[in-house]
C-alpha cells in the first residue's frame, strides 16, 4: 500500500467482523510501531493486547469512565490492545529531572507517535483500529495487572472491519493549518 494511500484512507473503525487477528499479524503491527521515533530512542511504549471475550466484557464495563460509546466498541473488537508507557524516561535527564518545560508531556507525545504508526500498519495489514483515549487509567492498569512504573496512555480497539471504506469526517483546509513567517 502507498504510504499516502494509507494515510488518506486509515479510518477509526468501531464495528468489526468476528475473525480473529493472527498473533503474526499482530507481532508485525508492533514491530513496525517499534519503527516510530521517540525520546532520545528511548523507546518506552508497551501494548498489552486482550483477546479473551470476558476480559474484554471487563474492560468495556468497568474501564471506560461510564462512557458506553467506547463501551459498545470494546464489547465489538475482536482485540484490544491496551497502550502504556514506562514511566520517567522521556523528556528526563539521566538525573531524573525534566529536559524541558513540557516535562512528562513527552512520554504521552511518544505515544500518540507510537499509536498513529501502530494504527497505520494495522491498516496496511488489513486491520481496523480506532484509538480511545476516555478511559480509566489506574482501573485498566489494574485489571490487567500491568507492570509498576507504567501508566496507560489508550486504548486501541482492534479487529477486521465490519465495512468497508468508511467515510472520512472533514478535515479543515491547509490555509487554517499552515502558516509561514514572516
Ligand atoms: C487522542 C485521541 C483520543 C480519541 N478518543 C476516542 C474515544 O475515546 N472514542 C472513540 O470512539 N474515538 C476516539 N478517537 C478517535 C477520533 O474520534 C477520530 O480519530 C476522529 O474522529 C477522526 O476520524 P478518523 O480517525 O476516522 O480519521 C480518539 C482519537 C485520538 C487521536
Amino acid at each position: 500500500m502507498e504510504l499516502e494511500q494509507a494515510i488518506l484512507e486509515r479510518r477509526s473503525v468501531r464495528k468489526f467482523t468476528a475473525e480473529p487477528i493472527p498473533h503474526e499479524t499482530m507481532e508485525q503491527i508492533v514491530r513496525l510501531a517499534s519503527y516510530a521515533p521517540s525520546w532520545k530512542n528511548t523507546q518506552t511504549v508497551r501494548y498489552t493486547v486482550v483477546e479473551d471475550r470476558a476480559l474484554l466484557d471487563r474492560v468495556a464495563e468497568e474501564c471506560v469512565l461510564g462512557f458506553t460509546f467506547n463501551a459498545r466498541t470494546i464489547h465489538r473488537c475482536t482485540a484490544l490492545a491496551v497502550q502504556s508507557v514506562v514511566t520517567g524516561l522521556s523528556g528526563y535527564e539521566p538525573d531524573g529531572s525534566y529536559s524541558t518545560s513540557k516535562k512528562d508531556g513527552w512520554e504521552m507525545y511518544d505515544a500518540g507517535i507510537s499509536a498513529q504508526t501502530f494504527c497505520l500498519a494495522a491498516h496496511g495489514l488489513g486491520v481496523g483500529t480506532v484509538i480511545m483515549g476516555i478511559c480509566d487509567d489506574a482501573r485498566t492498569a489494574a485489571l490487567l495487572q500491568l507492570p509498576a512504573g507504567e501508566r496507560v496512555t489508550a486504548l486501541i480497539a482492534m479487529g477486521y472491519p465490519e465495512s468497508a471504506a468508511l467515510q472520512a469526517p472533514p478535515r479543515k483546509d491547509v490555509d487554517e493549518l499552515l502558516r509561514y513567517r514572516p
